[in-house]
């Protein structure tokens, strides 16, 4: 049996829709464990360019079985555009499913989240990507939420509804804003209904039936450790858990089921959004990680911050995921680097540091780097370990030093098959070839 959860060790963006990709050609099921279409998972196949949102990144295997899981928050709407786009480029979607229990991200979400993004003072705004997430995980919470399976109740949904739409009102009187219509979501609702109707089950006999048969399944999730709910940059967060912890409960498998973990993880830094980010480089040199990166947002278009690798970050995300394996990702962005720095310690009020300290401690820690001399060739055609030059091996292998957990991918390039797979990868932590 081989359940594999790939999940981001960073900010997000590492390349977990590329990596996901690439081992789901192996994969007999990929389930989202969270998050909604605030992701932007970027692939590059056979089929073209995409970057998916909501839709699981195995969905261009058609014998996969593509779950949007429990933990999701999920808008109808999106969904229907991105399945548009996937199915365009002729691809097949009818191996997707939707959790019944997902819940619902309503019209009337996005609204709230921008108008209270606009209310929090400008110093203190998340920069969320305005999708709806904050809020519709706050309904879930305060169990006021939809979910997929009630939009196949009109009786129960209308109940469900309600109370939704009575809390969304409230919050709209405050802000001077229209109100919500009912029986207009009520309408819309009833749309969705008949377009993904057919997709939404109850997904346990489905995942059951598939670690019972010995089956690959990958839990994919979305964002990274930095922007965890619980243990992220708070209140710099998404509203729900990226860890590996959540990956069971939001799939909807037992946490024993679980035997590797791959943190993807970008061999420098990128965050997007508000919040601390020690190594951020005001510099040409975050200048340059960003041109050659193409470190723009794949959801918002927004600029990423950009920085060298973070190795306490790492430490932390390491610890708290138990990788069994990492995906270094982008390392031919590098490429023409003469010098690339790394970063070993904080220093914190004239103390050197190798934890990562909660928020406001994190707003004033200086990054103490160590310098790594650079390459200089293109890794962009390496398929083996020993295809990379000898100053890029000497770089991962601090990494994955840092990190205390093997590397079992290198990624060269955003397209499919350029990545170094290690020898040990199959055996230790990730899915069997088939
Ligand atoms: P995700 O959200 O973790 O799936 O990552 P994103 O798709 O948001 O961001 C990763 C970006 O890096 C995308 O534009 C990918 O096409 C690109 N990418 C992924 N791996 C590599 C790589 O090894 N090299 C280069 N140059 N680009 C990569
Ligand atoms: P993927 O899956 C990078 C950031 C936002 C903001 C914070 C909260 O592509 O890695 P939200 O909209 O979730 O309420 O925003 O999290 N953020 C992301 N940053 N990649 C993402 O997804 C992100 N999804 C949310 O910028 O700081
Ligand atoms: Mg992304």
């Amino acid at each position: 049996m081989a359940v594999t959860a790939v999940v981001g060790a960073q900010w997000g963006d590492e390349g977990k829709g590329r990596v996901v990709d690439w081992l789901g050609q192996r994969a007999d099921m990929v389930i989202r464990f969270q998050g909604g279409d605030n992701a932007g998972h970027t692939v590059i196949n056979d089929f073209g360019l995409f970057k998916l949102h909501m839709v699981p990144s195995g969905i261009f295997n058609p014998d996969t079985v593509c779950i949007v899981g429990t933990g999701c928050v999920v808008n109808p709407e999106g969904l229907l555009i991105e399945l548009g786009e996937v199915e365009a480029a002729g691809v097949t979607t009818d191996n997707l499913w939707l959790s019944s229990r997902a819940h619902v991200v309503m019209p009337y979400h996005p609204q709230l989240d921008g108008l209270q993004e606009r209310a929090r003072a400008e110093a203190q705004q998340i920069g969320t990507t305005k999708r709806g997430i904050g809020p519709a995980y706050t309904d879930k919470a305060a169990r006021r939420g939809v979910r997929l399976g009630d939009l196949l109740r009109p009786a129960w949904l209308r109940e469900r509804l309600t109370l939704a739409v009575a809390y969304a009102n409230s919050r709209f009187a405050e802000y001077n804003e229209p109100l919500v219509d009912l029986e207009v979501m009520m309408t819309t609702c009833a749309g969705w209904a008949d377009q993904i109707g057919h997709r939404i089950v109850d997904t346990v006999p489905l995942v059951r039936a598939a670690i019972s048969a010995d089956q690959r399944v990958l839990l994919e999730g979305q964002l990274g450790v930095m922007r965890d709910l619980d243990w992220g940059i708070y209140p710099y967060v998404t509203s729900s858990n990226p860890t590996a912890a959540y990956a069971a409960a939001g799939a909807g498998l037992p946490p024993s089921a679980i035997t590797s973990v791959i943190g993807v993880v970008k061999a420098y830094s990128t965050s997007v959004g508000g919040g601390p980010f020690p190594c951020e480089l005001h510099d040409a040199a975050g200048q340059r990680l960003r041109d050659i990166g193409l470190e723009y947002g794949a959801t918002t278009g927004r600029p990423r911050r950009c920085g060298w690798f973070d190795g306490v970050a790492i430490g932390y995300a390491a610890w708290l995921n138990g990788f069994t394996g990492l995906a270094v990702t982008k390392l031919d962005v590098l490429d023409t680097f003469n010098e690339i720095l790394v970063c070993t310690a904080y220093k914190l009020d004239g103390e050197i540091i190798h934890h990562l300290p909660d928020t406001p401690d994190q707003e004033r820690c200086e990054p103490v780097y160590e310098a790594w001399p650079g390459w200089n060739e293109p890794t962009i055609d390496a398929r083996r370990w020993d295809d990379l030059p000898k100053a890029a091996r000497s770089f991962l292998h601090r990494i994955s030093e840092l990190a205390g957990v093997p590397i079992d991918f290198i990624s060269v390039g955003p397209e499919r098959d350029r990545l170094v797979v290690m020898d040990h990868a199959f055996n230790a932590s990730a899915p069997e070839a088939s």
